[in-house]
């Protein structure tokens, strides 16, 4: 399977669970873009691949890959018989008026593609273990079989929770993604008024901030001076980065980054 990193820890879990190969492609040289990486992909995939990941809005990067990006991995995919795992789960926090693409909907793509999604990013249902796919019916067939005798099916409350989040919320998507929005410029304008300027992300909730080369020894420090918890970036893949999650108090955010620079983290 192909991955591209900054990628998600669980999809790198799920492969070893499956006993298979992964090949990794890095976009942290790009800002985190997917176009200048293809041609990357396209050196890393062969036709022994079976699988790619394609996860955008991203975590743990938070950028959202254009229409052309996606046209670009469709043309590596299609020859080389690859299907594709798109990963929309922050497909609904986006900001700057930017809308994320789904490859499933290019031309050609639609058969060999798995699109998820779920509640739990969109609807704050974190938790609550409720999602859903679109793909050929073969893969929901088998995929069917695997769900029914691990999980059996998702709880009967939570579905009903699912169709009220759907019908009932009126704005609350749009007040959650606008508070986001401003996190985020709110972070992005802290660092660079302490001298570190971060990739902008486009959506999700997360911000990528580049650190010593020791980004674990990094997130330490920071978890036991500062007490701000990361992520290390080592752990999507991204060494000499760190992970931090926006979906807190614009007061708790801005305290967490004083308390960095308080610390000389920044
Ligand atoms: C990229 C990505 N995909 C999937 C998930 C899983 O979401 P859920 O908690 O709904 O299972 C997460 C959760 O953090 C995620 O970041």
């Amino acid at each position: 399977m192909a991955l591209v990193d900054p990628a998600w820890v669980s999809y790198e879990a799920m492969v070893k669970l499956a006993d298979g190969d992964l090949t990794r492609v890095g976009t942290a040289q790009y800002d985190f873009q997917l176009e200048p990486a293809l041609d990357d992909l396209a050196a890393a995939v062969s036709d022994d691949t079976e699988l790619l990941v394609v996860n955008s809005p991203g975590n743990p990067h938070g950028a959202v890959y254009s229409e052309d990006a996606l046209e670009g991995v469709r043309d590596i995919v299609v020859e080389h018989d690859i299907t594709v795992i798109s990963d929309e789960i922050y497909k609904e926090i986006t900001y700057d008026g930017v809308e994320a693409p789904s490859i499933g909907t290019l031309e050609g793509m639609e058969d060999r593609t798995i699109t998820l999604n779920g509640f739990s990013k969109a609807y704050a249902m974190t938790g609550w273990r409720l999602g859903y796919y679109a793909a050929p019916a073969e893969v929901v067939d088998q995929a069917g079989k695997i769900h029914g005798h691990s999980v059996t099916c998702a709880t009967n409350f939570v579905q009903h929770a699912g169709v009220e989040a759907l019908e009932n919320t009126d704005g609350a998507v749009e007040e959650m993604r606008s508070a986001f929005e401003d996190r985020r410029d709110m972070l992005v304008d802290l660092f660079a008024e302490h001298g570190k300027e971060v990739p902008v992300p486009e959506g999700a909730f997360y911000i990528m901030l580049p650190v010593a080369d020791d980004d674990v020894a990094w997130a330490e420090e920071a978890i036991e001076t500062a007490h701000v918890a990361t992520v290390p970036g080592s752990a999507f893949g991204t060494p000499g980065w760190v992970r931090l999650a926006y979906a807190n108090s614009e007061d708790r955010l801005r305290e967490g980054v004083e308390r960095l620079a308080e610390h000389d983290l920044l």
